[in-house]
């Protein structure tokens, strides 16, 4: 995943990665649509983005069901394309390769791996989404999807009482 994971120059920035963070759980605002403390932790969570687009729209009509080969010839100069919709990390990586985008946006991943950078550098497991929880309000399925480090707390955890157990049991 060597290209996903290399940086993009986009305008004055340099993004430390190519994996984007697609717009998505506008939902879980407070209320009247005022972002509230739950939204500041999904955030801090996900940090690891090369980018997070936090809200957006079709940029034009014609973007609009086209593969981003076509819309490749769409974009000039010092434009940047970024892909989106239902990229797997592998496609992801071959898009880039291709010369198809300069970046990809992951959705739901993203959602469930707030951690995803460092998952695909490890080519770790992903967290399977629950599709139930997208369009709440709640943080269950927003802020509680365990980071890598929390797993292998947990399992550490789980290890340690097993060996307890194991040795009361004796
Ligand atoms: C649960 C969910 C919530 C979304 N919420 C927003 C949103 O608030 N604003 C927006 O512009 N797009 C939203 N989208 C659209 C995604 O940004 C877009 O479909 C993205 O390409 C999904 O990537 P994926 O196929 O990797 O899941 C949402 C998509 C999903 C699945």
């Amino acid at each position: 995943m060597n290209k996903l994971l290399s940086p993009l120059s986009l305008g004055p920035y340099v993004l430390r990665n190519r994996v984007v963070m697609a717009p998505l759980t506008r939902t879980r605002a407070g209320e009247r649509n005022v972002p509230r403390e739950m939204n500041v932790e999904y955030y801090r969570r996900h940090a690891s983005a090369g980018l997070i687009i936090t809200e957006a729209t079709p940029v034009s009509p014609y973007g609009l069901d086209l593969g981003p080969d076509r819309f490749r010839r769409l974009i000039t100069g010092e434009m940047r394309l970024i892909a989106a919709g239902g990229y797997k990390p592998a496609d992801a990586e071959s898009l880039l390769e291709r010369g198809d985008a300069e970046a990809v946006a992951f959705g739901r991943l993203f959602i469930a791996n707030p951690d995803l950078p460092r998952r695909i550098a490890l080519d770790a497991k992903l967290n399977v989404y629950d599709r139930s929880t997208f369009y709440t309000r709640e943080t269950k399925g927003y802020t509680d999807y365990p980071s890598l480090e929390q797993q292998e707390a947990a399992n550490r955890q789980s290890a340690v009482q097993e060996k307890e157990y194991v040795e009361v049991e004796r």
